[in-house]
């Protein structure tokens, strides 16, 4: 009965350092909430979200890893078959930008899916003190094949479209 109520499911996995603001864009994306308190990630969460694209309805099932260090092998494991990838640093932390060679290292180490589409996204737009510029991240996206969008989790900008952008170009 569950099967039948969409046309495809879709992985996705979101990636990056801790407090950049993963899970709040899956809050934000799936329950239209924000929390100024959000708790950090232990391990994995998961999520499920449905989309209408192009008259299809589509599961989206999302992964949401802590970029904590030591759950770093945990959370290695779920990179397995994902067809979308968001790896997101907070532009107001540039020590998270640096830090995105990691992550594209550690998505070439354990995702077993060539095609998969990486969208690299530059959160928290809305703080006053931004470390990162949008032409910095624009050529790094640029230069390693990856989608860019920047975001604040805190007011909706560019959440929706960075998660219907990618399911765009994996359908
Ligand atoms: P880990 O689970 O530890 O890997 O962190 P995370 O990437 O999931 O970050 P989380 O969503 O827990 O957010 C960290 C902090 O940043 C929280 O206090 C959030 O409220 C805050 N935050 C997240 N996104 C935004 C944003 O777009 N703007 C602002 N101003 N704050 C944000
Ligand atoms: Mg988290």
């Amino acid at each position: 009965m569950a099967e039948s109520t969409h046309d495809h499911l879709f992985k996705l996995l979101i990636i990056g350092d801790s407090g950049v603001g993963k899970s709040s864009i899956l809050l934000r994306f799936c329950d239209d909430e924000f929390n100024e308190k959000q708790a950090s990630t232990i391990g994995v969460d998961f999520k499920t979200k449905f989309m209408q694209v192009r008259g299809k309805k589509l599961k989206l099932a999302l992964w949401d890893t802590a970029g904590q260090e030591r759950f770093r092998t945990l959370t290695s494991s779920y990179y397995r078959g994902a067809q979308g990838i968001i790896l997101v640093y907070d532009c107001s932390q540039r020590s998270t930008f640096e830090h995105v060679k990691f992550w594209q290292d550690e998505v070439r180490k354990y995702s077993t899916n060539q095609d998969a589409i990486l969208m690299l996204v530059a959160n928290k737009v809305d703080l006053p003190d931004q470390q990162v510029t949008r032409e910095e991240g624009e050529e790094f996206a640029f230069a390693n094949s990856m989608m860019f969008i920047e975001t604040s989790a805190k007011t909706r900008q560019g959440i929706k479209q960075a998660f219907e952008e990618v399911v765009f170009k994996i359908l």
